[in-house]
Order: C-alpha cells, then sequence, then structure tokens
C-alpha cells in the first residue's frame, strides 16, 4: 500500500453500542465503514467475502456480538455462531487477505477465584453460554495464523443503545425504590473511552509492519465497584431522586451466573499505547453530560 494511502477500517456490528461510539469519536484521517448486521451478518462467511471484495480494509475491529447474556441460555448454537464461528471465518479471510483484526472480548471470560483486577496473563474460566461462547471465539482467533490483538472490555455503558446506565436512568425515574447487586465487582467502562482507546490503538499499528500472532490486552477504566456503587454514582450524577438499597446475588435470580469479581487491569494497554485511561467516576460524569445532551436533542 502507497506510504500516504488512507487507512481503511471496517467496524462489524455497526448498529451495536461500542460502533456507535467509534463512530462518535472517530478521528479525521482514518476511512471508516461501519457494517450493521444487516450488510454484513458474520453468520456468512460469503456476506463477509462480498463486503470485502468491494474494498481493501487495512483493519476489521469486530464490535459484533451475541451480547443477550441470560437468552444465551437457551439460545446456545445463536450465541456459538456469532460469538465462535464468525471470529473462526474472520480470522480466516483477515489471514487470507491480510487484514489485522481487533477483536472485542469480555470480562466475563473469567468466573471465581479472582479478588483484584485481573491482568492478561491470568486464564478464562468462563461459566455460562454467554461466557463459554465468547471464551471460544478468543480461542478460535488464538488457534488461527491471524495477526490480531483481542482487547477484553467490562460492563459497557455509554448514552446509546441499551445498557446499565440507561436502565438505571429510566428505571430511577420510574420507580420510587430500586434494589441493585452489591456483591459483584467490576470495571465499568465508558464505550466512548474504549472506542478512542481501539482508535488509539490502530493509529499505533497503521503505517507500520503489524506485529505477527494474536496478543491479548485488557481495556477498561480504572477502579473496581459493584453494580449497586454504580448505579448509586448514575442516579446522584444525573440527580434523579430515588431510594436505592443494596441486595446479594442471590435475591435475584438469573438465567446465566455472574461473575463475583471480573475486574480488568488495563495497565498494559495505557502503557503499550500510549493512552491515558480515565477513573470509572471521571468517565461517567462525561457519559451522563453526554446522555442529558443527547436527549435534550430529541426534545
Ligand atoms: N455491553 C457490555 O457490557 C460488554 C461488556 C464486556 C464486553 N462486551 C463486548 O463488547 C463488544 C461490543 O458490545 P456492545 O455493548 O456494543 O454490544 P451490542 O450493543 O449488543 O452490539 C453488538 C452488535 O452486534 C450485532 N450482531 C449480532 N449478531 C450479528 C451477526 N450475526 N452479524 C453481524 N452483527 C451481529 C448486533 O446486532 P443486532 O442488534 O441486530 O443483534 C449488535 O448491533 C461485544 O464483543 C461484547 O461481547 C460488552
Amino acid at each position: 500500500m502507497p506510504e500516504n494511502a488512507p487507512t481503511r477500517v471496517l467496524v462489524t456490528g455497526g448498529g451495536g453500542q461500542l460502533a456507535a461510539c467509534l463512530r462518535k469519536t472517530q478521528p479525521q484521517q482514518i476511512e471508516v465503514t461501519y457494517a450493521a448486521r444487516e450488510v454484513i451478518d458474520l453468520t456468512s462467511a460469503e456476506s463477509l467475502r462480498a463486503a470485502l471484495r468491494e474494498k481493501p480494509f487495512g483493519f476489521i475491529v469486530n464490535a459484533a456480538a451475541y451480547t443477550k447474556v441470560d437468552l444465551a441460555e437457551k439460545e446456545k448454537s445463536a450465541a456459538f455462531a456469532v460469538n465462535e464461528q464468525a471470529v473462526k471465518n474472520l480470522a480466516e479471510i483477515c489471514t487470507e487477505l491480510g487484514i489485522y483484526l481487533i477483536h472485542v472480548s469480555t470480562d466475563f471470560v473469567f468466573h471465581g477465584g479472582f479478588n483484584r483486577p485481573i491482568d492478561e496473563a491470568q486464564t478464562p474460566n468462563p461459566i455460562g453460554v454467554y461466557a463459554e461462547s465468547k471464551a471460544a471465539g478468543e480461542k478460535a482467533l488464538l488457534n488461527s495464523a491471524a495477526h490480531a490483538t483481542i482487547v477484553r472490555t467490562a460492563w459497557l455503558y455509554s448514552e446509546f443503545n441499551a445498557n446499565f446506565m440507561k436502565t438505571m436512568l429510566r428505571l430511577g425515574k420510574e420507580k420510587p425504590r430500586l434494589t441493585v447487586i452489591a456483591d459483584q465487582h467490576g470495571s465499568p467502562t465508558y464505550a466512548a473511552d474504549l472506542a478512542s482507546a481501539l482508535w488509539k490503538m490502530i493509529d499505533n499499528l497503521r503505517g507500520k509492519e503489524k506485529p505477527a500472532g494474536v496478543s491479548i490486552y485488557h481495556f477498561a477504566n480504572y477502579g473496581v465497584t459493584t453494580w449497586y456503587d454504580f448505579a448509586k454514582s448514575i442516579l446522584e450524577l444525573a440527580a434523579v431522586q430515588t431510594h436505592i438499597e443494596p441486595i446479594l446475588t442471590h435475591e435475584y435470580p438469573v438465567a446465566t451466573p455472574r461473575p463475583a469479581y471480573s475486574a480488568l487491569w488495563p495497565r498494559k494497554f495505557a502503557h503499550d499505547f500510549g493512552f491515558e485511561i480515565r477513573e470509572w467516576r471521571e468517565a461517567l460524569s462525561e457519559a451522563i453530560a453526554a446522555y442529558k445532551n443527547l436527549e435534550g436533542d430529541k426534545k
């Protein structure tokens, strides 16, 4: 590719939350195609090949995933089709065409046995169909010949799509009393911070010889909290008045068990890509402001 050729990036899962944040933070010098499921259905290798025949891409960011954690217990094959088989297809096609793949994965691949922020040296021990399918996707990529990076992230929220922050804001306005789980610990991460971090990573890699093999990075906002404290902070920052009470995991039964501790340690990402990572509360206050702006615009 000539040195001054534009960097072309394909983002799969173009209708999702992370894709919306990639769009919001997209640098000018990069040409990006956002492909929603209707344009590229990743469960069809042919649909992906057809899109790649049209234009050469230097990078693919795989922001597509089956993300319905509880429903996955009933839809195992659908979850594995997107979270494992599609990643295998992507890896093969990227290897064939010399495209660098950035694949997004989850803190939920870690389940049990952790009590401090988890670094990249730890071995996944997923429980539940969603977590197992995401771990299987990572494995498929690690066993491929692709040049790629797996970026594990956690507890994503933003002003876009459906997420915990928006659910709390809605429920906080609708209900006089909320109960939220206080014995699960993790790293709330503003999806716009993850998006900026991914652009920084691409900026570091473009125009250079890409590292061979598959590397793993953790990306989350710094800090560890519980869903309860996260919810309290959301409501306080948005000045939503409601009564909020902590409960324990067993008081809120769900189809898939969630990890008691899955906070990620993102220092390697910060160090290797020169990206300054914010503490989660600082990022949250920006997300609340962005949410209010967006809601204001809709009125
Ligand atoms: N959200 C979190 O809290 C969280 C936490 C840790 C890691 N992650 C990871 O972060 C990544 C981005 O998550 P997100 O929050 O942006 O999720 P999201 O909002 O659910 O976006 C995922 C997108 O993938 C699309 N998709 C599903 N099946 C597809 C297929 N066969 N072909 C093409 N696209 C398909 C979905 O389309 P439809 O809407 O049409 O299904 C959706 O637009 C995922 O890898 C997820 O596992 C998320």
